[in-house]
């Protein structure tokens, strides 16, 4: 190549991205334009532009509520950790602090009267009965749940030990 055409051949170098805008802007104008079906437009206030054709945007379900009645539920099996049936709202449970126990320790129950913890909260993992509460029990949502109204999204079979004894007795029952 001459020397001559460097010059040029810089400048046009240099223009290459102003040259190619214009392409690249029409390949955006040819995009569909996002759509927002009234529906979308109604649940926000806005349009939603989820950019997929036909995609059908759900309005979320208002959130369940707590559940907060104080009333002990019964459980399914002995070895259940019983629900919890009050609202555990701002209720402190970390290293520091154990807002739980300030209830359900032995020492407060008398007081709170809530019930106790029971000795297998107490037990080691080889069974030995403690002085305070375990610490394999110490985080207590690890196991005992504060329950909503939210409905169980697969239904559930589930039959207690009794009704299975009850059933299977019966005349005609699964045990004949
Ligand atoms: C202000 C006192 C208080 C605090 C704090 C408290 N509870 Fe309770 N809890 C009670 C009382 C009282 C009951 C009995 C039922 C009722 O009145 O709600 C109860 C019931 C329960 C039950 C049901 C027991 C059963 O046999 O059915 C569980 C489980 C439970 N609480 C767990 C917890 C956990 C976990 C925490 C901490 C996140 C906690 N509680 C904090 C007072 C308290
Ligand atoms: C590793 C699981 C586990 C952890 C953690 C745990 N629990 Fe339990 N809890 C159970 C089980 C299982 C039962 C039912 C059998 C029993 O009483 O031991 C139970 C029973 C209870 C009961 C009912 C006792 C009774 O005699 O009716 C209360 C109240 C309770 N737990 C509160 C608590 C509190 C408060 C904490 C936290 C300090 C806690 N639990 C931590 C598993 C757990």
């Amino acid at each position: 190549m001459s020397k001559r055409h460097t010059p040029l051949l810089l400048a046009l170098l240099a223009a290459l991205p102003l040259l190619l805008q214009p392409l690249a802007q029409r390949a955006f104008a040819t995009d569909p334009a996002p759509r927002a079906s009234t529906r979308d437009v109604k649940a926000s206030g806005r349009p939603a532009f989820t950019g997929a054709e036909g995609l059908v945007v759900q309005e979320a379900p208002s959130m369940p509520k707590d559940v907060g009645d104080d009333q002990r539920r019964q459980r399914n099996y002995p070895e259940q950790p019983p629900v919890i049936p009050h609202t555990i709202v701002g209720y402190q449970l970390d290293l520091r602090a154990n807002k739980c126990l300030t209830c359900h320790a032995r020492e407060f129950t008398g007081d709170s009267q809530a019930p106790m913890i029971s000795v297998t909260h107490f037990q080691d993992r080889d069974g030995q009965v403690l002085g305070a509460v375990s610490t394999r029990r110490y985080f207590c949502l690890q196991c005992h749940v504060p329950q909503t109204d939210a409905q169980p999204r697969v239904v559930n079979t589930f039959r207690d030990v009794d009704s299975v004894i009850r059933d299977s007795r019966s005349p005609g029952g699964e045990g004949k």
